[in-house]
């Protein structure tokens, strides 16, 4: 199982990520991915390396030149990263879309970078046939000539609206089903599910054709992220 934290724009400080880290550290067997804000990356990289990959929470599509403020996948690889999060609905609320995300994906694979691509809906859509469409058309903008027999791209089913500050919850068990069913008859990626991911519900998902979690605010919360690794590795 991979667990996949997103600290998204936190920790304040170097040495409160150090202490998320450490805290992390203490389950051997684990296979915890890393995604902290850029500033932080290359200090932990250098210290933890060791212990945990990392990578970052966006690049930009080019390699360099004049885009200020951009980060490349080729600077991120240089400094020893080893995936990013493309796609991430957040980075849709700044205005990206699924064809940049695009460009990102091709950016991203030739400069060795894992991938792991958020994928879901905006919206809860109740209607069965009109979810599975919705997915077909945006699974096709994003992955438009990406090799699908990729190894390096894991696919993260995180509909926006189940993300925790959206206060509405995780996406139920039967939706995930669901995704899975339609996923699997037309990919072969590996497959991890975000969303509002919790110790009161990961329980739920465990048993499911899953291969890991996207967490975002439980990672930065010590004692419940523990819980969460005890019910994953143990
Ligand atoms: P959450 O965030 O676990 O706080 O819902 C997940 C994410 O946004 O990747």
């Amino acid at each position: 199982m991979i667990l996949v934290t997103n600290w998204k724009m936190n920790p304040l400080s170097l040495k409160e990520a150090e202490r998320l880290l450490n805290s992390y550290r203490k389950f051997k067997d684990a296979k915890i991915l890393i995604a902290p804000p850029f500033v932080f990356l290359y200090p932990l990289i250098k210290k933890y390396s060791k212990y945990f990959d990392f990578g970052a929470q966006n690049i930009y599509y080019e390699e360099k030149g004049a885009f200020t403020g951009e980060i490349s996948a080729k600077m991120l690889k240089n400094i020893g990263c080893k995936f990013v999060i493309i796609n991430h609905s957040e980075r849709r609320k700044f205005g990206e879309d699924l064809k940049i995300a695009n460009k990102k994906i091709f950016s991203a694979l030739k400069n060795g970078l894992d991938v792991f691509l958020c994928f879901g809906e905006d919206k809860i859509i109740k209607d069965k046939d009109e979810l599975k469409k919705y997915w077909d058309k945006e699974s096709k903008i994003l992955l438009k000539n990406v090799p699908l027999n990729s190894k390096k791209i894991y696919f993260v089913y995180e509909p926006s609206w189940a993300i925790s500050t959206q206060n509405i919850g995780p996406a139920p068990r039967d939706l995930i089903l669901y995704f899975l069913d339609w996923y699997y008859k037309r990919f072969k990626f590996k497959i991890l599910y975000g969303g509002s991911v919790s110790p009161e519900n990961i329980k739920n998902y465990l048993d499911l054709k899953l291969n890991g979690f996207l967490i975002g605010s439980q990672s930065l919360n010590i004692k419940n992220f523990r819980k969460i690794l005890k019910l994953v590795y143990n």
